[in-house]
């Protein structure tokens, strides 16, 4: 078994066994042509015949692992474990996030066996779009949002990045950091993204506060996602946070793994 750097002939091979993998189908055909242009996308060949894929993203100061299909035929002989261990020769140090459905089993039991930990527990959430009223603003600065901006990541169009006061300032920047001021206090924030890969989406890929002040965070995603023309509204907050709101569907659980290479483990 070889592992290498994915070619464009890869791409229907791997589309062929990457249809069906969830219940849903699989983003892999979205993201393929993304991922292959930034050159951290590998295939595992065996017997001449493509049989399992995964990708790197390296942020400033961290990594992140996706993407890991092993066709059918040729699970549970450890391939994946072998990925894995490819992807740390690459990566070498520092930290390293993926994140996992709660349901995936398979997929949890091969990322513990190779030391990765439960960071977080994430939350996902759905909406519609819709012409809404809401009294949540684009922030313009980081003022009162430190107690709020309880977590150490937020999603970024299904990429867990790294939330310090750096990348708060670009975000700010971006104008993707919407905020509730209630009786002169900031009582709720939420951060949005769109992804180039999945336009259809709106994401509010991290949300905390009030449960008013987050319900018109959500309300202001509903608005902005119809703007934007988006069909969906994906919105992920951490399981320890109740958002609770009538027009909300709750989805699947999902589990940030981490690990730190050349380092100590959680
Ligand atoms: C998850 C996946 C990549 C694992 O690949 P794999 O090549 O089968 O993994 P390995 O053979 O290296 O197995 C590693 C460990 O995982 C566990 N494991 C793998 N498949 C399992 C299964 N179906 N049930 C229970 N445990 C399983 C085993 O504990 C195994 O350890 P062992 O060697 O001590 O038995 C593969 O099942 C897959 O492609 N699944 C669909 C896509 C997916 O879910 N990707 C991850 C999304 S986050």
């Amino acid at each position: 078994m070889k592992i290498r750097n994915a070619k464009e002939g890869d791409k229907s091979h791997v589309l062929e066994f990457c249809k069906d993998t969830f219940s849903w189908g699989d983003y892999i055909a979205d993201v393929w042509d993304t991922w292959k242009s930034k050159g951290h996308l590998y295939v595992a060949e065996q017997d001449g015949l493509v049989v399992g894929m995964y990708n790197i993203s390296f942020f400033a100061k961290e990594a992140w692992l996706e993407g890991m299909r092993v066709r059918p035929q040729y699970r549970k002989k450890g391939l994946g474990t072998k990925m894995m261990s490819h992807a740390e020769s690459v990566i070498q140090n520092g930290t390293v996030r993926l994140i996992i459905e709660s349901e995936n089993s398979p997929s949890i039991r091969l990322v513990e066996s190779v030391g990765y930990g439960i960071e977080e527990e994430w939350r996902l959430y759905s909406t519609v779009p819709e012409k809404q009223e809401s009294s949540a603003m684009v922030a313009k600065s980081s003022d009162g949002l430190d107690d709020l901006v309880c977590s150490s990541t937020y999603a970024d169009s299904w990429k867990w990045l790294p939330l310090d006061s750096e990348e708060i300032g670009k975000l700010l920047r971006q104008d993707r950091i919407v905020t509730l001021t209630e009786k002169e206090k900031t009582s709720a924030v939420g951060i949005w993204n769109r992804s180039n890969d999945f336009p259809e989406i709106f994401q509010l890929g991290f949300v905390n506060g009030t449960r008013y002040g987050m319900a018109q965070i959500v309300l202001y995603a509903k608005n902005k996602a119809r703007e934007l023309g988006c069909q969906r509204i994906q919105i992920f907050a951490q399981e320890k946070i109740s958002l609770e709101a009538g027009f909300l569907e709750k989805k699947s659980l999902f589990y940030l793994m981490k690990k730190e290479l050349g380092g100590k483990n959680l």
